[in-house]
C-alpha cells in the first residue's frame, strides 16, 4: 500500500480525534454546571461573613484534613444539602487551587 493511499483515511481519524478530543463533553458541563452551584452558594451564603481572603484561609486549614474534613465541617455550617453542599466543596477546591498556583 502507498502511503498515499492512506492520507484520506489518516486525515479522517485526525479530525474524528481532534474533534473527540476538543468537544465539550457531558462530564465537562456537568462539572461546569456544579462548580457554578457551588461558586453561586459561595457568594450568596458565605461571603457575607467571609472576606475572599479569609475563606481561602479557612477552606485551606479544614483542607488539610482532605475534602471529607471540609465537607462534615460545611454539613453543620452554612451548606446542610448534600448535594449542594458537593458542588460547594468542588467549587472550593477548584478555587484554593486556583489560589495556590498564583502565588
Ligand atoms: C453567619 C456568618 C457565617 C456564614 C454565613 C458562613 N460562615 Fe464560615 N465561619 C464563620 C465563623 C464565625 C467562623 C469561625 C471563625 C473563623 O474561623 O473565621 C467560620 C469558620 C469557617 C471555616 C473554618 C473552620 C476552621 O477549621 O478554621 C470554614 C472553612 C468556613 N467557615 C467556611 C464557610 C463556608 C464555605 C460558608 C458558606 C457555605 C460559610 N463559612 C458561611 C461565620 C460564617
Amino acid at each position: 500500500m502507498k502511503p498515499r493511499s492512506l492520507t484520506p483515511g489518516v486525515l479522517a481519524l485526525a479530525l474524528v480525534g481532534g474533534w473527540l478530543a476538543l468537544r465539550p463533553t457531558a462530564a465537562d458541563t456537568a462539572a461546569e454546571t456544579a462548580l457554578a452551584r457551588g461558586r453561586a452558594h459561595v457568594e450568596k451564603t458565605c461571603s457575607g461573613c467571609h472576606s475572599d481572603v479569609a475563606l481561602d484561609a479557612a477552606v485551606k486549614s479544614r483542607l488539610h484534613g482532605g475534602a471529607d474534613a471540609l465537607d462534615a465541617f460545611l454539613a453543620k455550617h452554612f451548606a446542610e444539602d448534600s448535594a449542594l453542599r458537593a458542588d460547594v466543596v468542588a467549587y472550593l477546591q477548584a478555587r484554593v487551587a486556583a489560589a495556590s498556583d498564583d502565588s
